[in-house]
This record gives C-alpha cells, sequence and structure tokens, in this order.
C-alpha cells in the first residue's frame, strides 16, 4: 500500500513541449501525497499559472517558490509586469488555485518522516559566490564577461523598486529570516529554494563563473540554524544529492529537453524529500 510523501521537482520549463508532455503525466501514487515545485515552471505568467494549478487539482498540497525564469520579463509575454509587481502578481494568482507560496504560513508535514515545517522560500542571489580568483562581485563578473558566460537574467530580470538583484536579495533573506526564526524551534524545516543555499552544488557547474547567478552566501549556515531535515532546490540543472553537516541537500530539476533527452528522465522525476528515503 502506497504511503502518503512529500515529493518535490522544479524546472519544469513548460515552454518546451515535451516538458510540458511530462507535467501532464505527473501523478500522485496517494492521495495525500504533497509536491513542491522548486521554480522554472516556466517565464509565461500564463503557463506558470495553469501549470501550478494543474499540478494542484492532482496533490493534496503544492508548495511553490519561484526560479528566475518566472521572474523574466520578456515582449512575447502578455504580462508585461517587471520586478517585485510581478512576483507579487504571480503569488496572488496562484494562492487563488490553493498553492502555497513563499508569502503563506509555512505548512507542516505531519506524514511519514514528519512532523516538519516545510519553508519555500524566495532568495534570489547577490553575486557572493564569486568565482575562484576574483575578491569582489565586480570583479567576478568582470570574469565572467571574459569567459564569455553571463546569465539571461541580466537583460531579462528586472529588480524593480529595487536599484539591483543583490538589493532586492538582501530584502529577501531579511524577510526569510525573521519568518525562519519565528518558526516552533521543536520541529525541523524542509527548506525549499530555486536557487541552492550553499556554495557546494556550484562546484559542479560546467563553467564555474556562472556560480554569480545561484545563491548568497548570506544562507551558508542556515540548514544548520533553521535544523533543516532536508535542503530542495533546482535552478542548476544537475539532478543530485549531497550532504553537508549531516543534511541532505536534494536537487530536482527536470531541466530542459536537450539535457535530459541525453541523460534520460531523472528517475524518479519526483524526487521523495520525506519521509527520508
Ligand atoms: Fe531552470
Ligand atoms: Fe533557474
Amino acid at each position: 500500500m502506497p504511503a502518503p510523501r512529500l515529493l518535490a521537482v522544479s524546472d519544469l520549463h513548460v515552454r518546451h513541449p515535451e516538458n510540458r508532455a511530462v507535467v501532464e503525466s505527473l501523478r500522485p501514487d496517494d492521495d495525500g501525497d504533497w509536491l513542491i515545485v522548486a521554480g522554472d515552471v516556466g517565464e509565461r505568467v500564463d503557463d506558470v499559472i495553469g501549470t501550478l494549478a494543474l499540478l494542484r487539482e492532482r496533490f493534496a498540497a503544492v508548495i511553490w517558490a519561484p526560479g528566475n525564469h518566472e521572474l523574466w520579463t520578456r515582449k512575447k509575454d502578455p504580462v508585461a509586469l517587471r520586478g517585485e509587481d510581478r512576483y507579487r502578481h504571480l503569488v496572488r494568482a496562484v494562492q487563488d488555485h490553493g498553492v502555497l507560496t513563499p508569502e503563506d504560513p509555512f505548512p507542516t508535514w505531519t506524514g511519514p518522516g514528519g512532523p516538519a515545517v516545510v519553508a519555500p522560500l524566495f532568495l534570489l542571489y547577490d553575486y557572493s559566490f564569486l568565482p575562484d580568483g576574483t575578491a569582489t562581485p565586480a570583479e567576478g563578473l568582470a570574469a565572467a564577461c571574459r569567459a564569455g558566460v553571463v546569465c539571461t537574467d541580466e537583460h531579462l530580470l528586472a529588480p524593480d523598486p529595487w536599484p539591483d538583484r543583490a538589493a532586492w536579495c538582501a530584502a529577501r533573506v531579511a524577510y526569510s529570516r525573521e519568518r525562519l526564526d519565528a518558526c516552533a524551534p521543536d520541529l525541523p524545516t524542509v527548506l525549499v529554494g530555486h536557487w541552492p543555499l550553499t556554495r557546494l552544488p556550484t562546484r559542479v557547474l560546467r563553467y564555474p563563473e556562472f556560480s554569480l547567478w545561484c545563491g548568497t552566501t548570506a544562507t551558508a549556515d542556515w540548514h544548520v540554524r533553521y535544523r533543516a531535515a532536508a535542503v530542495v532546490y533546482g535552478h542548476l540543472h544537475i539532478p543530485r544529492e549531497t550532504w553537508e553537516d549531516g543534511v541532505r541537500f536534494v536537487e530536482v530539476s527536470l531541466g530542459y529537453p536537450r539535457e535530459w533527452r541525453a541523460r534520460g528522465l531523472p528517475d524518479p522525476l519526483l524526487r521523495t524529500v520525506l519521509p527520508a528515503p
């Protein structure tokens, strides 16, 4: 008999028809399964809302944190909102479908492997994951430029009304710390975000300079500080598990068709977060 599980996936990138077909095939094994969706559902607002609404019809709970692609403002999208306004619009729209966001009270998983507070976080990045040999974000960005590695976010992810993405990141870190500090101190957490919470997972990037767009050193100890039973992230398109300080970090991405066609779909695509395998 199946038992309820806390499952996770990310980087569905439904703009690609092959990925959309994969998403349409996703179903729970048990009526009580919860699904974490850790960002990069897509770029168009209607794609993001439609996909999360579909998943919410199937899973007992859907918990979403945005990725960079949700926050891109592209000319092709009829919704031209930028930055914070775009984020708030998405939050309200998916909340209307019963999806939990970083702006909702954190739910507690009480199924097998619980209880644990599931905390979706929107943290962004602040260019502090510096490429080796550089000492400041400006030096890091110059090195990335020289290597020909510049994340599309630089052109499409508007930080409005913040002066830049690092300032937006600082505000999100402060907000998220306050929320996590207020959690019951006797309960473990599952920390969920699009970008990795620590630097370690970025050490296997093919283009090491890309780490600039992958997180912030401000969260380096959060897995310990907030009693994480697991940390869930995506963004790197390198599905795998690592361990730090006895905590399991799970990269749960699907990725682009050209990536998963070559290596096969992640097996299983929906990673079990709890109960711990
Ligand atoms: Fe992605
Ligand atoms: Fe991403």
